[in-house]
């Protein structure tokens, strides 16, 4: 961890003091939100304190300017600009191709309202989107615009570039729309390989980066991504705030979004700083990204979006990649051990820890199997997730609707996702699995 130790990295999240019944929270839902380290909240409160206006991009006085500095830059401190220190960490091209958005969500959904589809375009997903990566394309479907089709896992739950490639020849695709990483599994999809061929079909990629960008180093040049989502709550940054990159060329250059070319997305929601001028009949646009944050900005958290930037930088990507895979693969092994062999007990995804990254689901398929999450905050001040993970399109073709209230009581089943970062440790895995031992012996299920 950088050259501080995991214990000095946990002094820097105040959460992590808090007692209750004596002992410390366990946070172990990280794949939701993060914890925020004081330089993140430090950020937010200077911001409040020190200069609590608007950005330069309206106003010309000093504190304006002091908070345009912070998002855009000042002449010669640059690098401290939270857009460009953004734009640094995926490697794009320039600071203009990053959009603030409120997080993935909005991200999505400016693509999927400001793509300029034909009818009887496809736009081709995993099994496995996110409510957020599923919804805005069913929509669009709904209203005639677009064909959702899906490309389905081999039978080991990754990804099949055969059968994706199959789609692609016999569908119009005009867009993948697909979760890089599974907030399901944790199973990273092989983007460069699908990048590639979508391309040489001609359909464009957007991925959505929630799970991943906060766990590896992402290069969107290398990668040849045409549009990235992500959310700075699950990176350690404030929330309300995320990113939609997309490479210049796709982002439009015209006053009038009509005169767009092909495949260019145009702004859906207008406003104050989305326009250049504006007359009782007509107005133009400003140019990226500008035309796509309408009105008064979250600028506090745009700020500390490049603080929770600079935190995970000095720490180290491939560190916290390697601490959160020690992590899963020590906590998957221990639970397999135990309860691999019940019957009731079952990983979802790969078996293979090193594939799931940071997250860790399970199924408990037993009487009464609800209620497990609750036990384990209850018991030992440990957080996990339970239900449906905002997948809930998954989990009915899978288990059945109506599968957490089955008819039989005993076919009741429920998932649990554990999701780690960096500053969670083996102890607090250790704690896991004897509360965890406690719950199921208690249930009678051991
Ligand atoms: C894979 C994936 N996509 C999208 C989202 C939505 O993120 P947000 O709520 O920040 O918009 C999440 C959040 O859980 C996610 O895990």
């Amino acid at each position: 961890m950088g050259s501080r130790t995991i214990e000095e990295i946990r002094e820097d999240f105040p959460a992590l003091k808090r007692r209750r019944n004596g002992k410390p929270p366990i946070y172990l839902d990280n794949a939701c939100t993060t914890m925020v380290p004081r330089q993140v909240i430090a950020s937010i409160e200077e911001y409040y304190t020190d200069y609590p206006a608007c950005s330069g991009t309206r106003s010309r006085h000093w504190f304006a300017r002091e908070v345009f500095g912070r998002i855009e830059g000042t002449p010669g401190k640059e690098g401290e600009s939270s857009r460009r220190i953004i734009a640094g960490f995926i490697n794009a091209n320039s600071e203009k191709e990053i959009i603030f958005t409120l997080n993935t969500t909005h991200a999505i959904n400016m693509v999927a309202l400001g793509f300029p589809f034909r009818s009887g375009d496809v736009v081709l997903l995993t099994d496995k989107e996110h409510n957020s990566n599923l919804l805005p394309w069913l929509k669009l479907q709904k209203e005639g615009r677009i064909k959702v089709d899906f490309t389905l896992p081999n039978d080991r739950d990754e990804f099949d570039l055969d059968a994706f490639e199959r789609k692609m020849k016999n569908n119009r695709v005009r867009l993948v729309s697909m979760g890089y990483t599974s907030n399901i599994t944790g199973y990273t999809i092989p983007a460069r390989e699908i990048i590639k061929i979508a391309h040489q079909y001609g359909a464009l990629v957007l991925l959505d980066g929630a799970q991943t960008v906060p766990h590896q180093t992402i290069d969107v040049q290398s990668l040849d991504v045409d549009f990235l989502a992500f959310s700075l709550h699950k990176m350690c940054g404030p929330r309300g705030v995320g990113v939609l990159y997309g490479k210049k060329e796709l982002l439009g250059q015209k006053p009038h979004e009509e005169d767009e070319a092909d495949n260019v997305i145009v702004p859906v929601i207008l406003g104050g700083a989305t326009v250049a001028n504006s007359t009782y009949h007509s107005y133009t646009l400003t140019l990226p990204p500008y035309r796509f944050e309408a009105g008064i900005q979250n600028y506090p958290a745009q700020i500390a979006s490049g603080a929770a930037v600079q935190y995970l930088q000095q720490i180290g990507m491939d560190r916290i990649r390697d601490h959160v895979d020690g992590l899963n693969h020590f906590l998957s092994g221990e639970l397999m051990k135990r309860y691999g062999d019940t019957g009731w007990f079952r990983i979802i995804g790969p078996q293979d820890a090193s594939k799931r990254g940071g997250i860790l689901t399970f199924e408990v398929k037993r009487p009464n199997a609800l209620g497990i999450a609750v036990d384990l905050s209850e018991k030992s001040n440990i957080m996990i997730r339970d239900g449906a993970l905002c997948v809930h399109s998954y989990f009915n073709e899978k288990f059945g609707l109506q599968w957490t209230r089955p008819i039989s009581h005993s076919e009741h089943r429920m998932v649990y996702r554990v999701s780690f970062y960096f500053y969670n440790t083996i102890d607090e895995c250790r704690i896991f699995l004897e509360t965890l031992d406690e719950i199921f012996k208690e249930r009678g299920y051991i």
